[in-house]
């Protein structure tokens, strides 16, 4: 895979109004997502579930690309289909979660540390051949009391750095992906930065490792107010200071940025993201990889009647895609 090559495919990630589709929960949190809407977690219910959300009619309209958890990659629709094949026919690139889930980080408690690099050199030249095109690895920090360290930070962005390396060697875009959790009660300001020191940490790492920023995406979480913090900062100071933060810490030359949902709710994610694309002219594209915010109220309509509700529930996908591609390019109207 050559240079251009790997560029070629981040660029078609974030290609205009597009955007990507992460359904690549890991089995015990597809289980939590099941669990909230009464639906069992077998192994045929996952495979039925992700098969309504790929075959949705038209998904490649507004998505250029899904992330998908290692059982995905490996399975077919009911007729026999593999997925990746449906996903090729419909441009969408097929992608793959890769990191083996944020564990404690020893000597540090309450923070996390993404582990899985061991043997992800044999893992990634296997879904290449299974057709992945793009991997993810999240990166989780947690604000708190004293937190995050900065060894929290530079840990995280060191795995991320030589995740990205050995994506790059086997001619995968590697999606980083440093999520500055949510949770707390945590300003607006305190997420700026905490945020802004863990991308300079980043785009350090991925310098020092030789890293092909043409061929790499950023996953980057909005800069909000913490979930519990009395005061919640509205649409535009979110979108004025998520751009103000990434302006400062991400370079030029990366193809694009896409943003993880993290709890916001379905509009909030829309239009934080529409309200930065009005914001004029800035260094790469903004679009979005959202998992809960393009699922959420498919997975509700669809526990109710599974086979029954595949039509309601891709319609709901559909929309889902089409206002968050709208918003991609700033030109999403609310209702
Ligand atoms: P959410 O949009 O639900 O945060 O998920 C995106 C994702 O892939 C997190 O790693």
């Amino acid at each position: 895979m050559s240079i251009d090559q790997l560029a070629e495919t981040a660029q078609a990630m974030v290609a205009p109004g597009k955007g990507i589709i992460a359904i690549d929960e890991s089995t015990a949190t597809i289980k939590k997502r099941f669990d909230g809407v009464g639906i069992e977690c077998t192994e045929e219910n996952r495979r039925a579930y992700r098969e309504m959300l790929l075959t949705t009619p038209k998904l490649g309209d507004y998505i250029s690309g899904a992330i998908l958890y290692d059982e995905t990659l490996r399975q077919s629709t009911k007729a026999g289909v593999p997925f990746t094949k449906v996903m090729m026919d419909a441009g969408i690139l097929p992608g793959i979660k890769v990191d083996m889930g944020a564990k404690p980080l020893a000597g540090f408690p309450g923070e996390l540390v993404t582990e899985g690099l061991d043997g992800l050199r044999d893992r990634l030249k296997e879904y290449g051949r299974l057709g992945a095109r793009f991997a993810k690895w999240r990166a989780v920090i947690t604000i708190g009391e004293d937190m995050p360290s900065g060894t929290c930070i530079d840990a995280n962005c060191h795995a991320l750095a030589r995740y990205a390396a050995l994506c790059q060697e086997a001619g995968i875009v590697p999606m980083v992906e440093p999520e500055v959790l949510m949770d707390g009660d945590h300003d607006i300001d305190t997420c700026y930065e905490i945020t802004e020191v863990t991308l300079r940490s980043l785009f350090g790492a991925l310098y020092e490792h030789n890293i092909l920023l043409e061929g790499t995406i950023l996953k980057a979480s909005m800069v909000v107010s913490g979930k519990d913090c009395p005061e919640q900062a509205g649409i535009e100071e979110v979108a004025e200071l998520t751009l103000r933060c990434l302006k400062s810490a991400v370079p030029a030359t990366l193809p694009g940025i896409v943003f993880l949902s993290g709890g916001q709710s379905d509009e909030h994610a829309t239009a934080h993201l529409n309200a930065m694309n009005q914001m004029g002219a800035k260094p790469w594209p903004l679009s979005f990889s959202y998992g809960r915010a393009m699922q959420s109220a498919a997975l509700k309509l669809w526990s109710k009647d599974m086979a029954g509700n595949v039509k309601s529930a891709q319609d709901t996908v559909f929309a889902r895609a089409r206002d968050n591609g709208l918003a991609a390019m700033g030109q999403w109207k609310k209702g």
